[in-house]
């Protein structure tokens, strides 16, 4: 197999489930050592402990408290040396009313973890890289949900959309240093994000999520989401900085079917 992050040390957020997971084995598999971040603790360390070798340390990490933040990356360095990689991914779908109704004390919570907490994983990922003269590469997670309202709930709208903001700031001031910041958004994933809210199965939130899709005859998995990600951790994207790669099966680039005449 082409490890394509052999030796590389990655910090991953949110590590514990879902699209995190799935990036922590798969980053993993491509040779890289890894810190999962996370609150779940218990879920964290059976992630850890199920993959073998050593390769992956489960550490205790609130995004929405800075110390904690600065002393994830700080155990990171400790740890195996270095840091290459940040896939600042933790998030939370948050309250689901509407503008008109919003509960500002929730509204600050969803802002807090979707934004906050990236802006500080940013800052102390990239401060550490900048000191050591490392070239690394950031990326964030976004949504389809940072370019078009409507898709998810009106809060997470507005924090995804600013996290899209605050990779293009960070890709700006970072690529002075070699650092390359980019976004994944993914369209619809059948994880507990997805499903627990609704109290659907997965393939329940798969069957919704492939009847609104373009792309037909492919279920969108969090696999698909680590891959990008992984390609933006990669030097396969070294000269990729600043983009909100987009993988939702072209979900967010056509409204409806324009009707089709054969001639
Ligand atoms: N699942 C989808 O359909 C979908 C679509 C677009 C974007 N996303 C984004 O993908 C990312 C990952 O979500 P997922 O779908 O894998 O959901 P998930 O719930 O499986 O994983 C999210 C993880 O983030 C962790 N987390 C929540 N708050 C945290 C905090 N304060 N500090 C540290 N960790 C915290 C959770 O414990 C959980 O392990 C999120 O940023 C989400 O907004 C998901």
């Amino acid at each position: 197999m082409n490890q394509r992050l052999k030796g590389k040390v990655a910090l991953v957020t949110g590590g514990a489930s879902g699209i995190g997971e799935e990036a922590v084995r798969l980053f993993t598999d491509h040779g890289a050592f890894v810190v999962a971040a996370d609150v779940q603790d218990e879920l964290g360390r059976q992630v850890a402990a199920s993959i073998p070798s050593n390769t992956v340390t489960y550490h205790h990490c609130d995004v929405r408290e800075e110390k904690q933040v600065e002393e994830t990356v700080s155990f990171t360095i400790q740890k195996y040396g270095t840091l290459d990689i940040l896939f600042s991914n933790a998030g939370i779908l948050g309250t689901f009313t509407g503008i008109l109704d919003l509960d500002l004390n929730k509204f600050d919570n969803i802002m807090a973890v979707n934004v906050r907490g990236m802006a500080a994983t940013i800052k102390h990922a990239g401060r550490a890289m900048v000191d050591r003269n490392i070239r690394g590469s950031i990326i964030c997670t976004t949504s389809v949900s940072s370019s078009l309202a409507g898709c998810g709930p009106q809060a997470y709208t507005v924090s995804k959309h600013a996290v899209l903001g605050l990779v293009r700031a960070a890709c700006s001031e970072l690529g002075a240093h070699g650092i390359r910041v980019n976004c994944v958004s993914p369209y619809g994933v059948a994880t507990p994000l997805a499903c627990s809210p609704f109290n659907r199965k997965p393939e329940e939130v798969e069957e919704a999520v492939c009847s609104e899709a373009v792309l037909k005859g492919v279920v969108l998995k969090a696999r698909h989401i680590a891959e990008a990600a992984l390609f933006l951790a990669s030097d396969d994207s070294g000269y990729v900085n600043g983009l909100n790669f987009v993988v939702d099966g072209g979900y967010t680039v056509v409204k409806g079917a324009f009707p089709i005449t054969h001639e």
